[in-house]
């Protein structure tokens, strides 16, 4: 007998992709149900060649589901997912809401699976920020290796982080640039067709972004306190596949080519580094893949044991559903989940 799983948030980028990474990767899951707002219900998602009926996360009774993926924001999920958990369902949350919480842990499984076990607590787990997650799964390995001291990250990415409005907003804008149009802009804070812009979440205090500040905590929650993080994050005019340019200071030697030799071992990870003409990955061919890429590994000359890199994954996958899905197996494989109708 399997698991009964709710995806909630199922009409949107990151709750389509997660229905989509189920299905491909087999979940043993008797039974999935696709829950939305009360604006959705009775309309239709696919999952596999089935296709499922939306159903109303705020009517919804969870005490037979035993895991709800939950991709619909920072304060729905603070609303629903202390009273799914209380009704003995783990969620598995994608949105920033719990991610900072002591009694919740955050998860990538290529990084600190062992961090699962605190789960029971609130029975909520937290899912990373899409930047932060394909940037500890490159860091991880290379961390064990050589201990990491100090990170400087930019972020290039895509404007699917922004949800469909935001790549809606990409196409419109577009098209509006080639017929003429006048350009409207209401996801992003200026016009992101043919433009970049230096600006992702809310200002804090002292002049970071939140996105920017959810690289630092995130990357010290999941890999260590001591590493110091600075980052600078961007929206750039792609849909799919974020990028990150990550400069590397090491306390102990590490030469490009060990960690290109690391990195080709670890888990999660693809390393396309042939320093030639398209050696190298871009977002684009990121789109519908799993793997953390990383390319143009070199060595930093103007600090002792420091290296560059560049990190490309795909921001819907690695950066959301896929490693919410990967917590899920996380939960099955180690037997820390017992399905309920089977416990019945
Ligand atoms: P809906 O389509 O009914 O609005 P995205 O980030 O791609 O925009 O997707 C957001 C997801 O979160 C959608 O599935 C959306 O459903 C869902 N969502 C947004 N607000 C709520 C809410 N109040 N209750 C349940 N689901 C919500």
């Amino acid at each position: 007998m399997g698991f009964k799983i709710a995806i909630a948030g199922a009409t949107g980028n990151v709750g389509r992709e997660m229905l989509n990474i189920l299905s491909e990767r087999g979940f043993p899951a008797d039974e999935v149900v696709a829950l939305a707002s009360s604006r959705s219900v009775g309309t239709e998602v696919s999952f596999g060649d089935k296709t499922l009926k939306v159903h109303n996360l705020e009517t919804y009774d969870f005490s037979d589901t035993d895991i709800c993926l939950m991709s619909a924001g920072g304060s729905v999920s603070q609303k629903y997912s202390p009273k799914i958990g209380a009704q003995g369902c783990v969620v598995i949350d994608n949105s920033s809401a719990w991610r900072y919480d002591a009694e919740v842990p955050l998860i990538v499984p290529e990084v600190n699976p062992d961090a699962i076990s605190g789960f029971t607590r609130k029975n909520i787990i937290a899912n990373p920020n899409c930047s932060t997650a394909q940037l500890v799964v490159a860091l991880k390995p290379l961390h064990d290796r050589a201990t990491i001291k100090r990170v400087v990250v930019s972020t290039y990415q895509s404007v699917s982080g922004a949800g469909k409005d935001g790549m809606d907003e990409l196409f419109n804008q577009t098209r509006a640039v080639f017929v003429a149009d006048p350009i409207e802009s209401k996801k992003f804070t200026k016009r992101i067709a043919f433009n970049v812009i230096p600006h992702i979440d809310v200002f804090m205090e002292d002049g970071y972004t939140k996105e920017e500040w959810k690289v630092v905590a995130e990357t010290k929650k999941m890999l260590d306190p001591k590493i110091k993080v600075t980052c600078t994050a961007v929206r750039v005019p792609v849909f799919i596949g974020h990028s990150e340019s990550v400069n590397i200071e090491f306390e102990n030697e590490i030469t490009a080519e060990e960690a290109r030799e690391i990195l080709r071992e670890a888990p999660g990870c693809q390393v396309i580094d042939k320093q030639e003409n398209g050696g190298y990955i871009t977002p684009y061919e990121s789109a519908g893949e799993d793997a953390t890429y990383i390319s143009r590994i070199r060595e930093d000359a103007t600090v002792e044991n420091g290296l560059n890199m560049w990190v490309v994954s795909d921001n819907l996958r690695k950066g959301a559903a896929l490693n919410a899905v990967q917590i899920a197996e996380l939960l099955v494989d180690r037997g820390l989940i017992k399905a309920k109708k089977q416990a019945a």
